[in-house]
């Protein structure tokens, strides 16, 4: 019996210990620039935003990250370290990370595993150690690496990410790497092994709810302009990829951008609708998606608002588990999901995907929901007593989310 006792203990010592080694522990969630800054970001930027951030309550909400993207750097200096563009960050970095650190947020930086990054500004190739170094000396806690200008085949990939995993690993940092190369070369598959704690499934989001193309693979959406329900269509059936420390990116979310021209607008990004918007966020929780929110924090709608600060949809993303809902149903009408989580209750998402409103009858049991009496619509905040019966009404483009409990 105390054999049994000393091995439980060694047991749950084990996993708290590793839990707490790891730098993603739940997906991460806060601000990028990309969609609606595009290459355009300055220190005033990313101050102001970093305010926002907190005026608005999203970082108490779990938001903390402040992530620059491309656009940035302003070349090499005389020793090849890499330098800030002056005009656009004329402080300096480091000062800028102080900055935000202050404020209780944590800051990410882009690169790119190549010369050039995806718009064309100074990248880490050959400079992996170097360019590393500078990162962590400067205080970032998140690194975001592209793979624009590089070889398509696999190897070159794993080993260019690999190169750089482990030269963040040298600065003694707990910095979180990113990988970026859109799905293209199946990163699920080897990314966790090459050190990143997230990887890209699909082409860039656009401000769209779809492209009509139906069975795309992720780099064939390239040229379409990959909407959230495309990007739906691939990260959705890679649920037994993710988990704790290692997690699915189906890229930013494009909640209250409402067709605000910049790098989302691109290839018909002309906007969606509230519901549309407020489908991705349900989702994307669903998915244990990292949440980086993108439209203008200093400025948002009180229906952005409401649909970003859902504390019962963030909670069903950052639940402890860990689990990506698994899809049970998908066809040209509906997809629905189903979450377990960490007290016993089971989340499950029902998204009408076809043109007019609709009603759908599910048989709970079949899809793993049993022995539950209750359940809380997390938009409506509606308790539902459990029947025999679950029929549900959803409007086009809607997701219903409601949480199962005892
Ligand atoms: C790629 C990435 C985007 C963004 C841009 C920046 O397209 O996938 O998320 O970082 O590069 O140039």
């Amino acid at each position: 019996m105390r054999n049994i006792w000393i091995a439980f203990i060694l047991i749950v010592s084990f996993g708290k210990f590793n839990s707490q080694n790891l730098s993603s522990p739940t997906p991460p969630m806060g601000y990028m620039t990309w969609n609606f800054f595009g290459d355009n970001i300055t220190e005033q930027d990313v101050k102001t935003l970093t305010e926002a951030m907190v005026t608005s309550g999203l970082r108490d909400l779990g938001y903390d990250y402040i992530f620059i993207d491309d656009g940035w750097q302003g070349g090499r200096d005389a020793k090849n370290n890499m330098i800030a563009d002056p005009k656009k960050f004329p402080s300096g970095l480091k000062s800028l990370t102080d900055f935000v650190h202050s404020k209780g947020m944590k800051i990410g930086i882009y690169s790119d595993a190549a010369p050039l990054t995806c718009a064309g500004y100074t990248a880490s190739l050959y400079f992996e150690e170097q360019d590393a170094k500078s990162f962590a000396d400067w205080g970032f806690d998140y690194l975001k690496y592209d793979y624009c200008g590089a070889p398509s085949d696999w190897q070159t990939a794993i080993a260019r990410y690999s190169k750089m995993s482990e030269a963040i690993k040298k600065t003694g940092k707990n910095i979180v790497f990113g990988i970026c190369e859109w799905g293209d070369r199946e990163p699920w598959l080897w990314a966790k092994k090459s050190g990143g704690q997230l990887w890209r499934t699909t082409a860039d989001v656009r401000d769209k709810w779809y492209s009509g193309q139906k069975n795309t693979k992720p780099h064939e959406l390239h040229g379409h302009g990959a909407g959230i329900l495309d990007i739906l269509n691939i990260n959705g059936g890679l649920d037994v990829f993710a988990g704790p420390g290692g997690w699915n990116d189906p890229d930013m979310l494009v909640v209250g951008l409402y067709g605000k021209k910049g790098p989302s607008g691109d290839l018909g990004g002309i906007g969606c609708t509230d519901t549309e918007y407020q489908s991705q966020m349900s989702l994307w929780c669903m998915m244990s998606a990292p949440l980086m929110i993108t439209c203008d924090v200093r400025n948002m709608n009180e229906i952005t608002k409401k649909i970003l600060t859902n504390k019962d949809i963030i909670a069903i993303d950052q639940d402890v588990l860990g689990i990506q809902a698994k899809r049970k149903i998908y066809n040209d009408t509906w997809q629905v999901f189903v979450k377990p989580l960490a007290n016993g209750d089971i989340a499950l998402a029902v998204l009408n995907t076809s043109n007019n409103s609709k009603n759908i009858s599910l048989d709970l049991n079949s899809l793993g929901i049993s022995e539950k009496n209750q359940a809380f619509d997390v938009w409506t905040k509606q308790k539902i007593k459990l029947k025999n019966d679950f029929t549900v009404s959803v409007n086009s483009h809607e997701t219903k989310v409601y949480r199962f409990s005892k």
